[in-house]
């Protein structure tokens, strides 16, 4: 879990967001267009700016606790706002209601890389070669950060357009550094899709989720070449 719990949740994200994209309250600046996807989180939705009628994602996580006791939901919220790369998904706005919040980002026309891999069946080396360092340096970019993934997966990895792939789905983000830097956390979130947990997570004992990340991305360029995976499980 990434944070200290300070202040109320509001206060919190005004001082998170003072760099990266805006808090609105309460406001209906986006228009709903059609849903995307039932996500375990949060249900998914492609939506319309009132104002520039761009088209953009939006994220609705409806508070299952007090919200700031949800730590999901602040890994989430923390990492759109901290992390800003070309391979990552960018955040536009963080809606506040009383009961939920809204995450507007950038939307994903393709959809997701298993969706692609679904859909298109095995891609040429040059194509693989193209997505998957894509991938690496955001997760370089997140590793150099400090943060750890965790849930590395074909649906968490979005495209943005034919050749560019973002990112996504912070909710199981880990900060795995001490504030300086220069101490490694280890990891007690046993959580994940089994089929891309590294073996250390399976026996429940205190992990690296850095490397844990590393053999996650390993099993996702097997689902890119193979189009399928090495171990097939069920969820923790
Ligand atoms: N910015 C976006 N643009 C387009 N589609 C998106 C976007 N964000 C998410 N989606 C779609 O919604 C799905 C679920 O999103 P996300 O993984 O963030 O939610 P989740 O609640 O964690 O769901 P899950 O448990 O299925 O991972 C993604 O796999 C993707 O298909
Ligand atoms: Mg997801």
């Amino acid at each position: 879990m990434l944070l200290k719990l300070i202040k109320s949740f509001k206060e919190w994200i005004m001082e998170i967001c003072i760099d990266s994209g805006n808090v609105l309250f309460q406001e209906e600046k986006y228009k709903i267009m059609t849903m995307i996807d039932y996500g375990s989180f949060g249900d998914v939705y492609k939506v319309q700016s009132q104002s520039d009628r761009k088209s953009y994602a939006m994220k609705r996580i409806v508070f299952r606790v007090h919200e700031k006791d949800d730590p999901y939901l602040m890994s989430e919220i923390w990492c759109l706002t901290h992390l800003r790369h070309k391979n990552i998904i960018q955040l536009k706005d963080i809606i506040l209601w009383d009961k939920r919040v809204d995450i507007i980002m950038e939307y994903a026309e393709l959809q997701n890389l298993e969706k692609l891999c679904r859909e298109v069946g095995p891609l040429s080396l040059t194509y693989i070669l193209d997505i998957y360092s894509q991938i690496i340096d955001g997760m370089a970019y997140c590793h150099l950060r400090g943060v750890a993934h965790q849930d590395l997966t074909p649906g968490n990895i979005l495209m943005t357009g034919a050749n560019v792939v973002e990112i996504a789905d912070f909710e199981l983000a880990f900060r795995c550094c001490s504030e300086d830097g220069s101490e490694e956390i280890p990891c007690t979130d046993f959580l994940g899709n089994t089929s891309y947990l590294a073996p250390e997570l399976l026996s429940q004992i205190p992990f690296l989720a850095r490397s844990a990340d590393i053999w996650s991305l390993g099993i996702l360029l097997c689902f890119i070449v193979c189009q399928d995976i090495p171990y097939k499980g069920q969820e923790p």
